[in-house]
C-alpha cells in the first residue's frame, strides 16, 4: 500500500515562510501584493483565483483582482496588464489561464513585466529556467519537485515519466527533472505516444499531467514507484453539494495499492501549487525593495561625492 504524498502538509511549511518573509518585508514598509487578472467566468477559474487570493492573505499579503468580460478586446486587456507593469505597488501579475477564445495566449503573457512574472509562464522565465538562470519558476512543477524532495524520494538517477506536454506542467517538469542537481531520466509521453505502457512500466516516477480521468491505471503503474497526480478533472456528481467532484488522471484505489507513494487529489500537488505562488510573490516584493533601496544607496551616494 502506498504512503500517502500529503501535500496540504508541505504546503503549511513553505506558506509559514512566505509569512515569515513578509512581515519582514512590512518592517521595510513594503506590502506583497498581487494583481490577478481574470477574463470570462471559467468556474475552475474562479475556485483557482479565490484560492489564491485566500492564500496570500492568509500570509499577510494583498492582492488585487481585475475582472474583465468575456468579451473583452485584447488590446483592453494588455493596457490592464501594462497599468500593472508600471504600477510599483504591484510586485507580482498573474493572468489566470485559460483566456477567452480570442485572446492569444502567446501575446498576452508576452505583455506581462519578467520581473513581475511570479507564474513563471514569460518566454524569458522560461529560457532562464532552461539554461539556469535567475527567474520564476513555474508553480505547479516546482511544487512537484519540492514534494519529491520533502518526502525524500530519490531522483539522482530514476527514471521518471510525465504524461502530458503541457507548457504549465509537463514541459517544465521535464526540464527541472532533468537538471545537474535533481539528476533524473525524463521520458516525455503525450497524445501522440504509441502505447505509453511500456514506459510507465518502468518508471520509478511516475507524473500524470493529462486532465484525462482515469488515464493511469494500475496495470500502467511499476510496484513501488512514486505516482504523482497534477490532473484536476471535475467530474459531474448531482449527489454532491457542488454538483461535481474532483478526480486526478489516476484510477486512485488500486494504483495505491501497488505504487509506493500516491498523491490525492485534492489535497496532493494543489496545495503546492498556491504555496510556491506565495513564494514567488514574496520574492518579486524582496527583489523590488532590494532594487529600490539599491538605487536610494546610490543616490546618497552620488549626492555625498558631488
Ligand atoms: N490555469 C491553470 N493553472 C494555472 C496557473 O498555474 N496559473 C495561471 N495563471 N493559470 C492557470
Amino acid at each position: 500500500m502506498a504512503k500517502i504524498i500529503d501535500g496540504k502538509a508541505v504546503a503549511v511549511k513553505i506558506r509559514e515562510e512566505a509569512r515569515t518573509r513578509t512581515a519582514a518585508l512590512q518592517a521595510r514598509g513594503v506590502r506583497p501584493c498581487l494583481a490577478v487578472v481574470l477574463a470570462g467566468e471559467d468556474p475552475a477559474s474562479l475556485s483557482y483565483v479565490a484560492a489564491k487570493e485566500k492564500a496570500l492573505a492568509g500570509a499577510g499579503m494583498a492582492s488585487r483582482e481585475f475582472r474583465l468580460p468575456a468579451g473583452v478586446a485584447e488590446a483592453e486587456l494588455l493596457g490592464v496588464i501594462n497599468a500593472l507593469n508600471a504600477d510599483e505597488t504591484v510586485h507580482g501579475i498573474l493572468v489566470q489561464l485559460p483566456l477567452p477564445s480570442g485572446i492569444r495566449e502567446k501575446t498576452v503573457i508576452s505583455a506581462v513585466d519578467p520581473a513581475k512574472d511570479v507564474d513563471g509562464f514569460h518566454p524569458v522565465s522560461v529560457g532562464n529556467m532552461v539554461l539556469g538562470g535567475k527567474g520564476f519558476l513555474p508553480c505547479t512543477p516546482h511544487g512537484v519537485l519540492v514534494l519529491l524532495r520533502e518526502e525524500g524520494i530519490p531522483t539522482d538517477g530514476a527514471r521518471v515519466v510525465i504524461l502530458g506536454r503541457s507548457n504549465i506542467v509537463g514541459k517544465p517538469l521535464a526540464c527541472l527533472l532533468s537538471r545537474r542537481e535533481v539528476n533524473a531520466t525524463v521520458t516525455l509521453c503525450h497524445t501522440g505516444t504509441r502505447n505509453p505502457g511500456l514506459y510507465t512500466r518502468e518508471a520509478d516516477i511516475l507524473i500524470a499531467a493529462a486532465g484525462r480521468p482515469g488515464l493511469v491505471s494500475a496495470g500502467m503503474v511499476k510496484e513501488g514507484a512514486a505516482v504523482i497526480d497534477v490532473g484536476v478533472n471535475r467530474l459531474a456528481d448531482p449527489g454532491s453539494k457542488k454538483g461535481y467532484r474532483l478526480s486526478g488522471d489516476v484510477d486512485y484505489g488500486p494504483v495505491a495499492e501497488k505504487a509506493g507513494w500516491i498523491t490525492p487529489v485534492p489535497g496532493g500537488v494543489g496545495p503546492m501549487t498556491v504555496a510556491m505562488l506565495l513564494l514567488n510573490v514574496v520574492q518579486a516584493a524582496e527583489d523590488a525593495a532590494n532594487a529600490a533601496d539599491a538605487g536610494a544607496g546610490a543616490r546618497a551616494a552620488a549626492v555625498r561625492y558631488d
